[in-house]
Protein backbone atom coordinates (compact mmCIF):
# COMPACT_ATOMS: atom_id res chain seq x y z
CA UNK A 1 0.00 0.00 0.00
CA UNK A 2 1.74 3.12 -1.00
CA UNK A 3 2.11 5.86 1.53
CA UNK A 4 1.81 9.25 0.94
CA UNK A 5 1.62 9.56 -2.39
CA UNK A 6 -0.86 12.56 -3.21
CA UNK A 7 -3.16 10.22 -5.63
CA UNK A 8 -3.53 7.06 -3.09
CA UNK A 9 -4.32 9.48 -0.65
CA UNK A 10 -7.31 11.32 -2.24
CA UNK A 11 -11.22 10.28 -2.30
CA UNK A 12 -12.29 11.45 -5.79
CA UNK A 13 -14.86 14.82 -4.74
CA UNK A 14 -17.92 12.93 -5.49
CA UNK A 15 -16.78 9.71 -3.60
CA UNK A 16 -19.71 9.03 -1.11
CA UNK A 17 -19.16 8.22 2.52
CA UNK A 18 -22.32 7.01 4.59
CA UNK A 19 -23.08 4.44 6.94
CA UNK A 20 -25.82 1.85 7.13
CA UNK A 21 -28.13 -0.61 9.33
CA UNK A 22 -31.16 -2.99 8.68
CA UNK A 23 -34.54 -3.02 9.53
CA UNK A 24 -34.93 -5.43 12.35
CA UNK A 25 -31.57 -4.77 13.57
CA UNK A 26 -32.24 -1.45 14.51
CA UNK A 27 -36.25 -0.43 14.56
CA UNK A 28 -37.77 -2.25 17.25
CA UNK A 29 -41.61 -3.32 17.47
CA UNK A 30 -41.39 -6.32 14.55
CA UNK A 31 -42.93 -9.22 14.93
CA UNK A 32 -41.37 -11.72 11.93
CA UNK A 33 -39.91 -15.07 11.53
CA UNK A 34 -36.33 -13.83 13.46
CA UNK A 35 -38.58 -13.08 16.36
CA UNK A 36 -40.21 -16.16 16.18
CA UNK A 37 -36.87 -17.84 15.51
CA UNK A 38 -35.52 -15.98 19.44
CA UNK A 39 -38.55 -17.12 20.56
CA UNK A 40 -37.77 -20.91 20.00
CA UNK A 41 -34.37 -20.33 22.04
CA UNK A 42 -32.56 -21.18 18.51
CA UNK A 43 -29.78 -17.50 19.38
CA UNK A 44 -26.43 -18.30 21.30
CA UNK A 45 -28.19 -17.06 24.45
CA UNK A 46 -31.45 -18.33 24.16
CA UNK A 47 -33.54 -15.72 26.49
CA UNK A 48 -31.99 -13.06 23.94
CA UNK A 49 -34.49 -10.95 22.24
CA UNK A 50 -34.75 -8.05 19.44
CA UNK A 51 -37.34 -6.59 20.97
CA UNK A 52 -37.76 -2.83 21.03
CA UNK A 53 -33.87 -2.93 19.35
CA UNK A 54 -32.79 0.58 19.63
CA UNK A 55 -35.84 2.20 18.89
CA UNK A 56 -34.68 3.22 15.31
CA UNK A 57 -38.54 3.86 14.24
CA UNK A 58 -39.48 6.07 16.62
CA UNK A 59 -36.17 8.04 16.59
CA UNK A 60 -36.04 8.47 12.67
CA UNK A 61 -35.04 12.04 12.58
CA UNK A 62 -33.16 12.33 15.56
CA UNK A 63 -30.89 9.73 14.06
CA UNK A 64 -30.94 11.45 10.94
CA UNK A 65 -29.23 13.92 12.52
CA UNK A 66 -26.56 11.75 13.79
CA UNK A 67 -25.89 10.92 9.97
CA UNK A 68 -25.77 14.43 8.90
CA UNK A 69 -22.91 14.70 12.13
CA UNK A 70 -20.80 12.16 10.67
CA UNK A 71 -20.75 14.13 7.27
CA UNK A 72 -22.73 11.16 5.55
CA UNK A 73 -24.14 11.84 2.15
CA UNK A 74 -26.13 8.58 2.00
CA UNK A 75 -27.80 6.18 4.47
CA UNK A 76 -28.39 2.34 3.72
CA UNK A 77 -31.84 1.51 5.26
CA UNK A 78 -33.75 -1.52 4.40
CA UNK A 79 -37.47 -1.94 4.35
CA UNK A 80 -39.22 -4.57 6.86
CA UNK A 81 -41.46 -6.71 4.82
CA UNK A 82 -43.62 -7.81 7.28
CA UNK A 83 -44.03 -4.54 8.69
CA UNK A 84 -45.51 -3.37 5.10
CA UNK A 85 -47.57 -6.60 4.39
CA UNK A 86 -48.04 -8.66 7.73
CA UNK A 87 -51.41 -10.77 5.96
CA UNK A 88 -50.46 -12.19 2.48
CA UNK A 89 -51.71 -9.07 0.13
CA UNK A 90 -53.19 -6.94 2.81
CA UNK A 91 -50.54 -3.80 2.72
CA UNK A 92 -50.10 -1.80 5.90
CA UNK A 93 -50.49 2.20 4.29
CA UNK A 94 -49.37 3.66 7.73
CA UNK A 95 -45.95 1.45 7.28
CA UNK A 96 -45.48 2.47 3.50
CA UNK A 97 -46.25 6.19 4.41
CA UNK A 98 -43.67 5.80 7.52
CA UNK A 99 -41.38 4.71 5.01
CA UNK A 100 -41.78 7.00 2.54
CA UNK A 101 -41.57 9.71 4.95
CA UNK A 102 -38.36 8.36 5.94
CA UNK A 103 -37.11 9.09 2.15
CA UNK A 104 -38.02 12.19 1.77
CA UNK A 105 -36.71 13.17 4.94
CA UNK A 106 -32.88 11.72 4.38
CA UNK A 107 -33.51 13.49 0.63
CA UNK A 108 -34.49 16.97 2.20
CA UNK A 109 -31.54 16.35 4.40
CA UNK A 110 -29.02 15.70 1.35
CA UNK A 111 -28.61 12.48 2.42
CA UNK A 112 -29.46 9.50 -0.53
CA UNK A 113 -31.04 6.50 0.55
CA UNK A 114 -30.01 3.39 -0.49
CA UNK A 115 -32.87 0.92 -0.04
CA UNK A 116 -32.41 -3.09 1.06
CA UNK A 117 -35.85 -4.62 0.25
CA UNK A 118 -34.57 -7.74 1.76
CA UNK A 119 -31.88 -8.30 4.43
CA UNK A 120 -32.89 -11.76 6.54
CA UNK A 121 -36.36 -11.25 7.70
CA UNK A 122 -39.66 -12.33 6.07
CA UNK A 123 -43.38 -11.67 7.41
CA UNK A 124 -43.90 -14.92 9.36
CA UNK A 125 -46.25 -16.22 6.35
CA UNK A 126 -44.26 -16.19 3.95
CA UNK A 127 -41.72 -18.83 4.78
CA UNK A 128 -44.99 -21.08 5.99
CA UNK A 129 -46.67 -20.40 3.03
CA UNK A 130 -44.29 -19.94 0.09
CA UNK A 131 -40.28 -20.16 1.43
CA UNK A 132 -37.82 -19.53 -1.34
CA UNK A 133 -37.39 -23.35 -2.58
CA UNK A 134 -40.69 -23.07 -3.93
CA UNK A 135 -41.83 -21.69 -7.63
CA UNK A 136 -44.36 -19.95 -5.41
CA UNK A 137 -42.10 -17.95 -3.38
CA UNK A 138 -41.98 -15.63 -6.69
CA UNK A 139 -45.23 -14.54 -6.97
CA UNK A 140 -45.28 -13.37 -3.33
CA UNK A 141 -42.21 -11.59 -3.46
CA UNK A 142 -43.46 -9.93 -7.18
CA UNK A 143 -46.39 -8.74 -4.89
CA UNK A 144 -44.37 -7.31 -2.60
CA UNK A 145 -41.50 -5.42 -4.29
CA UNK A 146 -44.39 -3.85 -6.29
CA UNK A 147 -45.77 -2.42 -3.59
CA UNK A 148 -42.58 -0.84 -1.92
CA UNK A 149 -41.60 0.47 -5.73
CA UNK A 150 -43.94 2.77 -5.45
CA UNK A 151 -42.02 4.60 -2.46
CA UNK A 152 -39.18 5.08 -4.47
CA UNK A 153 -41.61 7.40 -7.44
CA UNK A 154 -39.23 10.70 -7.90
CA UNK A 155 -36.47 9.94 -5.65
CA UNK A 156 -33.17 9.99 -6.17
CA UNK A 157 -32.40 6.55 -4.48
CA UNK A 158 -30.29 3.60 -4.53
CA UNK A 159 -31.93 0.35 -4.78
CA UNK A 160 -30.27 -3.08 -3.10
CA UNK A 161 -32.83 -5.89 -3.89
CA UNK A 162 -31.05 -8.28 -1.40
CA UNK A 163 -28.61 -8.38 1.09
CA UNK A 164 -26.06 -11.36 1.04
CA UNK A 165 -27.95 -13.67 -0.28
CA UNK A 166 -25.32 -15.99 -0.19
CA UNK A 167 -25.23 -15.49 4.09
CA UNK A 168 -28.68 -16.38 3.99
CA UNK A 169 -28.60 -19.55 1.83
CA UNK A 170 -25.20 -20.56 4.11
CA UNK A 171 -27.33 -20.21 7.56
CA UNK A 172 -30.84 -20.72 6.73
CA UNK A 173 -30.57 -23.45 4.11
CA UNK A 174 -27.36 -25.06 4.17
CA UNK A 175 -26.00 -24.76 7.99
CA UNK A 176 -29.58 -24.28 9.73
CA UNK A 177 -28.34 -21.68 11.71
CA UNK A 178 -31.06 -18.87 10.68
CA UNK A 179 -34.50 -18.87 9.72
CA UNK A 180 -35.86 -21.22 7.71
CA UNK A 181 -33.85 -23.09 9.45
CA UNK A 182 -32.98 -26.15 6.88
CA UNK A 183 -29.77 -27.94 6.29
CA UNK A 184 -30.15 -29.30 2.99
CA UNK A 185 -28.14 -28.66 -0.33
CA UNK A 186 -31.07 -29.58 -2.82
CA UNK A 187 -33.11 -27.17 -1.22
CA UNK A 188 -30.13 -24.52 -1.40
CA UNK A 189 -29.49 -25.23 -4.65
CA UNK A 190 -33.50 -24.51 -5.48
CA UNK A 191 -33.36 -21.10 -3.18
CA UNK A 192 -30.46 -19.95 -4.75
CA UNK A 193 -32.19 -19.95 -8.30
CA UNK A 194 -35.14 -18.37 -6.89
CA UNK A 195 -33.45 -15.70 -4.82
CA UNK A 196 -31.75 -14.62 -8.72
CA UNK A 197 -35.14 -14.67 -10.18
CA UNK A 198 -36.22 -12.70 -7.28
CA UNK A 199 -33.82 -10.20 -7.92
CA UNK A 200 -34.38 -9.48 -11.36
CA UNK A 201 -38.41 -9.39 -10.74
CA UNK A 202 -37.46 -6.51 -8.00
CA UNK A 203 -35.04 -4.58 -10.87
CA UNK A 204 -38.18 -4.94 -12.98
CA UNK A 205 -40.63 -3.35 -10.34
CA UNK A 206 -38.55 -0.16 -9.55
CA UNK A 207 -37.64 0.31 -13.18
CA UNK A 208 -41.40 0.26 -13.76
CA UNK A 209 -41.51 3.31 -11.41
CA UNK A 210 -37.96 4.88 -11.46
CA UNK A 211 -36.09 3.75 -14.76
CA UNK A 212 -33.16 6.05 -13.69
CA UNK A 213 -32.49 4.42 -9.80
CA UNK A 214 -29.54 1.97 -9.74
CA UNK A 215 -30.43 -1.43 -8.48
CA UNK A 216 -27.97 -4.31 -7.66
CA UNK A 217 -27.09 -6.43 -4.63
CA UNK A 218 -24.92 -6.60 -1.63
CA UNK A 219 -23.11 -9.65 -1.41
CA UNK A 220 -21.31 -11.04 1.22
CA UNK A 221 -17.44 -11.42 0.01
CA UNK A 222 -14.66 -13.13 1.91
CA UNK A 223 -10.86 -13.69 1.81
CA UNK A 224 -10.35 -17.86 1.99
CA UNK A 225 -7.61 -19.60 2.29
CA UNK A 226 -6.03 -23.08 3.29
CA UNK A 227 -6.79 -23.49 7.60
CA UNK A 228 -3.55 -26.18 6.61
CA UNK A 229 -1.61 -24.33 3.88
CA UNK A 230 0.11 -27.71 2.98
CA UNK A 231 -3.45 -29.38 2.62
CA UNK A 232 -4.66 -29.87 -0.68
CA UNK A 233 -7.96 -30.67 -0.10
CA UNK A 234 -7.75 -27.75 2.34
CA UNK A 235 -6.72 -25.47 -0.52
CA UNK A 236 -9.45 -26.72 -2.95
CA UNK A 237 -11.67 -26.25 -0.69
CA UNK A 238 -11.07 -22.32 -0.58
CA UNK A 239 -11.13 -22.39 -3.98
CA UNK A 240 -14.85 -23.73 -3.87
CA UNK A 241 -15.74 -21.18 -1.35
CA UNK A 242 -14.37 -18.51 -3.83
CA UNK A 243 -16.10 -19.21 -6.70
CA UNK A 244 -19.22 -20.34 -5.05
CA UNK A 245 -19.52 -18.35 -2.16
CA UNK A 246 -17.92 -15.16 -3.26
CA UNK A 247 -18.89 -15.39 -6.97
CA UNK A 248 -21.65 -17.53 -8.27
CA UNK A 249 -24.69 -15.18 -7.77
CA UNK A 250 -22.64 -12.34 -9.23
CA UNK A 251 -21.65 -13.89 -12.46
CA UNK A 252 -25.29 -15.09 -12.63
CA UNK A 253 -26.33 -11.91 -12.20
CA UNK A 254 -23.94 -10.69 -14.87
CA UNK A 255 -23.95 -13.58 -17.53
CA UNK A 256 -27.30 -15.34 -16.80
CA UNK A 257 -25.75 -18.77 -15.93
CA UNK A 258 -25.75 -19.52 -12.15
CA UNK A 259 -23.18 -22.70 -12.11
CA UNK A 260 -21.98 -24.71 -8.51
CA UNK A 261 -18.54 -24.97 -9.71
CA UNK A 262 -16.11 -28.09 -8.35
CA UNK A 263 -12.02 -26.82 -8.86
CA UNK A 264 -11.63 -27.67 -12.45
CA UNK A 265 -15.31 -28.47 -13.79
CA UNK A 266 -19.10 -27.19 -13.48
CA UNK A 267 -20.85 -29.29 -11.62
CA UNK A 268 -24.51 -27.75 -12.47
CA UNK A 269 -25.92 -24.93 -14.24
CA UNK A 270 -28.54 -23.07 -15.30
CA UNK A 271 -29.72 -20.12 -17.56
CA UNK A 272 -32.10 -17.93 -15.26
CA UNK A 273 -34.47 -15.67 -18.00
CA UNK A 274 -33.37 -12.07 -17.49
CA UNK A 275 -30.77 -12.24 -15.26
CA UNK A 276 -27.80 -10.96 -17.66
CA UNK A 277 -26.61 -7.63 -16.89
CA UNK A 278 -29.49 -7.36 -14.29
CA UNK A 279 -26.86 -4.83 -12.14
CA UNK A 280 -26.06 -1.06 -12.43
CA UNK A 281 -23.58 -1.44 -9.50
CA UNK A 282 -22.23 -4.49 -7.03
CA UNK A 283 -22.71 -4.07 -3.90
CA UNK A 284 -19.86 -5.22 -1.45
CA UNK A 285 -20.12 -6.52 2.07
CA UNK A 286 -16.15 -7.41 3.24
CA UNK A 287 -15.36 -7.84 6.70
CA UNK A 288 -12.64 -10.92 7.08
CA UNK A 289 -10.91 -13.70 6.33
CA UNK A 290 -12.00 -17.40 6.87
CA UNK A 291 -9.38 -20.13 6.97
CA UNK A 292 -11.45 -23.62 5.49
CA UNK A 293 -10.21 -27.00 7.11
CA UNK A 294 -12.22 -30.71 5.47
CA UNK A 295 -13.08 -32.83 8.16
CA UNK A 296 -13.09 -36.53 7.29
CA UNK A 297 -17.11 -36.72 8.18
CA UNK A 298 -20.21 -34.48 8.20
CA UNK A 299 -20.26 -31.18 7.95
CA UNK A 300 -16.95 -32.06 5.91
CA UNK A 301 -15.55 -28.62 6.33
CA UNK A 302 -14.99 -25.57 9.18
CA UNK A 303 -13.89 -22.53 9.30
CA UNK A 304 -11.74 -20.60 11.67
CA UNK A 305 -10.84 -16.88 11.92
CA UNK A 306 -6.70 -17.13 12.60
CA UNK A 307 -4.50 -14.02 13.42
CA UNK A 308 -1.41 -14.63 11.09
CA UNK A 309 -0.21 -11.22 11.65
CA UNK A 310 -1.03 -10.37 15.14
CA UNK A 311 -3.49 -7.53 15.36
CA UNK A 312 -6.23 -9.02 17.56
CA UNK A 313 -8.91 -10.50 16.21
CA UNK A 314 -12.43 -8.06 16.34
CA UNK A 315 -14.45 -8.71 19.44
CA UNK A 316 -16.65 -11.12 17.57
CA UNK A 317 -13.57 -13.03 16.61
CA UNK A 318 -13.29 -11.74 13.16
CA UNK A 319 -9.68 -11.37 11.92
CA UNK A 320 -8.85 -7.88 10.72
CA UNK A 321 -7.34 -8.49 7.83
CA UNK A 322 -7.24 -4.90 5.55
CA UNK A 323 -5.34 -6.47 2.88
CA UNK A 324 -8.40 -8.86 2.06
CA UNK A 325 -10.73 -5.40 1.10
CA UNK A 326 -8.14 -4.75 -1.27
CA UNK A 327 -8.07 -8.34 -2.71
CA UNK A 328 -11.90 -8.73 -3.29
CA UNK A 329 -12.42 -4.75 -4.50
CA UNK A 330 -9.76 -5.69 -7.55
CA UNK A 331 -11.42 -9.28 -7.88
CA UNK A 332 -14.04 -7.46 -8.57
CA UNK A 333 -12.59 -5.37 -11.86
CA UNK A 334 -13.32 -8.64 -13.86
CA UNK A 335 -17.31 -7.37 -13.55
CA UNK A 336 -16.96 -3.84 -15.20
CA UNK A 337 -19.81 -2.33 -13.03
CA UNK A 338 -19.25 0.49 -10.41
CA UNK A 339 -18.74 -0.60 -6.84
CA UNK A 340 -20.20 0.10 -3.77
CA UNK A 341 -18.76 -0.58 -0.72
CA UNK A 342 -22.38 -1.47 1.48
CA UNK A 343 -20.71 -2.70 4.70
CA UNK A 344 -17.73 -2.65 6.39
CA UNK A 345 -17.01 -2.66 9.95
CA UNK A 346 -16.10 -4.40 13.40
CA UNK A 347 -17.09 -5.24 16.50
CA UNK A 348 -15.47 -3.11 18.95
CA UNK A 349 -16.57 -3.20 22.65
CA UNK A 350 -14.37 -0.75 24.10
CA UNK A 351 -14.91 1.53 21.30
CA UNK A 352 -10.98 3.25 20.34
CA UNK A 353 -10.22 0.87 18.26
CA UNK A 354 -12.75 1.80 14.84
CA UNK A 355 -10.35 4.88 13.68
CA UNK A 356 -7.56 2.42 12.98
CA UNK A 357 -9.65 0.19 11.27
CA UNK A 358 -11.36 2.96 9.34
CA UNK A 359 -7.60 4.17 8.10
CA UNK A 360 -6.70 1.10 7.31
CA UNK A 361 -9.36 -0.39 4.84
CA UNK A 362 -9.72 3.40 3.16
CA UNK A 363 -6.42 2.84 2.54
CA UNK A 364 -6.81 -0.53 0.84
CA UNK A 365 -9.72 1.16 -0.51
CA UNK A 366 -7.80 3.51 -2.41
CA UNK A 367 -5.38 1.27 -3.39
CA UNK A 368 -7.84 -1.02 -5.32
CA UNK A 369 -9.21 1.85 -7.06
CA UNK A 370 -5.68 2.81 -7.90
CA UNK A 371 -5.46 -0.51 -9.43
CA UNK A 372 -8.69 -0.43 -11.26
CA UNK A 373 -11.55 -1.22 -9.34
CA UNK A 374 -14.20 1.41 -9.65
CA UNK A 375 -15.12 2.26 -6.25
CA UNK A 376 -17.70 4.96 -5.90
CA UNK A 377 -18.80 4.34 -2.50
CA UNK A 378 -18.10 3.41 1.09
CA UNK A 379 -21.48 2.58 3.95
CA UNK A 380 -20.13 1.97 7.44
CA UNK A 381 -21.50 -1.30 9.12
CA UNK A 382 -23.00 0.43 11.33
CA UNK A 383 -24.66 3.81 12.23
CA UNK A 384 -25.36 2.80 15.71
CA UNK A 385 -25.18 -0.52 17.85
CA UNK A 386 -27.70 -2.92 16.70
CA UNK A 387 -28.91 -6.45 17.50
CA UNK A 388 -26.58 -8.25 15.98
CA UNK A 389 -28.83 -11.75 14.22
CA UNK A 390 -27.24 -15.23 16.54
CA UNK A 391 -25.09 -12.90 19.43
CA UNK A 392 -27.58 -10.85 19.97
CA UNK A 393 -26.51 -7.92 22.14
CA UNK A 394 -23.46 -8.38 22.72
CA UNK A 395 -21.51 -7.17 19.66
CA UNK A 396 -21.13 -3.47 19.28
CA UNK A 397 -20.80 -2.04 15.37
CA UNK A 398 -21.87 1.40 15.76
CA UNK A 399 -20.15 5.12 15.34
CA UNK A 400 -21.98 5.59 17.86
CA UNK A 401 -22.42 3.50 21.04
CA UNK A 402 -26.23 2.97 22.74
CA UNK A 403 -26.86 2.42 25.82
CA UNK A 404 -29.02 -0.14 26.40
CA UNK A 405 -31.13 0.54 29.09
CA UNK A 406 -31.59 3.93 28.04
CA UNK A 407 -31.25 3.86 24.39
CA UNK A 408 -28.97 6.99 24.64
CA UNK A 409 -26.80 7.53 21.73
CA UNK A 410 -23.33 8.59 22.09
CA UNK A 411 -20.17 9.50 19.99
CA UNK A 412 -16.96 7.02 19.66
CA UNK A 413 -13.78 8.30 19.13
CA UNK A 414 -14.80 7.20 15.23
CA UNK A 415 -17.26 9.61 14.72
CA UNK A 416 -14.78 13.06 14.21
CA UNK A 417 -12.54 10.83 12.16
CA UNK A 418 -15.22 9.82 10.17
CA UNK A 419 -16.16 13.49 10.06
CA UNK A 420 -12.42 14.51 8.69
CA UNK A 421 -12.42 12.29 5.93
CA UNK A 422 -15.90 12.24 4.30
CA UNK A 423 -15.88 15.97 4.12
CA UNK A 424 -12.37 16.78 3.49
CA UNK A 425 -11.76 13.40 0.97
CA UNK A 426 -8.72 13.14 2.10
CA UNK A 427 -7.18 10.52 4.31
CA UNK A 428 -5.18 11.41 7.00
CA UNK A 429 -4.11 8.88 10.08
CA UNK A 430 -6.73 9.32 12.86
C1 LIG B 1 -23.51 -8.69 7.79
C2 LIG B 1 -25.00 -8.37 7.82
C3 LIG B 1 -25.33 -7.20 8.72
C4 LIG B 1 -24.55 -7.22 10.01
C5 LIG B 1 -23.07 -7.41 9.75
C6 LIG B 1 -22.22 -7.41 10.99
O1 LIG B 1 -23.33 -10.00 7.39
O2 LIG B 1 -25.44 -8.03 6.53
O3 LIG B 1 -26.72 -7.24 8.93
O4 LIG B 1 -25.07 -8.17 10.86
O5 LIG B 1 -22.86 -8.60 9.04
Amino acid sequence: MGEGSAMSDAFPQDFTFGVATSAYQVEGGIENDWSDWEAAGKLKDPHARCGRAVDHWNRFDADVELIERLGATAYRLSLEWARVEPEPGKFDDAALRGYRARLETLTRRGIRPVVTLHHFTHPRWFPRDTPWHQPASLASWARYVKEAAQLFAGLDVVVCTLNEPNVFLMGGYLAGLMPPGFKDPGLTWAACQNLCRAHVLAREAVKAVNPSAPVGLAQHLMVFAAARAWNPIDQALSRLAEDNFNHAILEALTTGELKVRFPGFVATAVTLDGAARSMDYLGVNYYTRAHLKFLPGAPWAEYVFKDPNRRGLTDIGWERYPEGFAQVLKQLARYHLPIWVTENGLDDRRGDRRPEFLHQHWKALLEARAAGADVRAYLHWSLLDNFEWLEAWGPQFGLYRVDRATLERFETPACAYFRRVATTKQLTAP
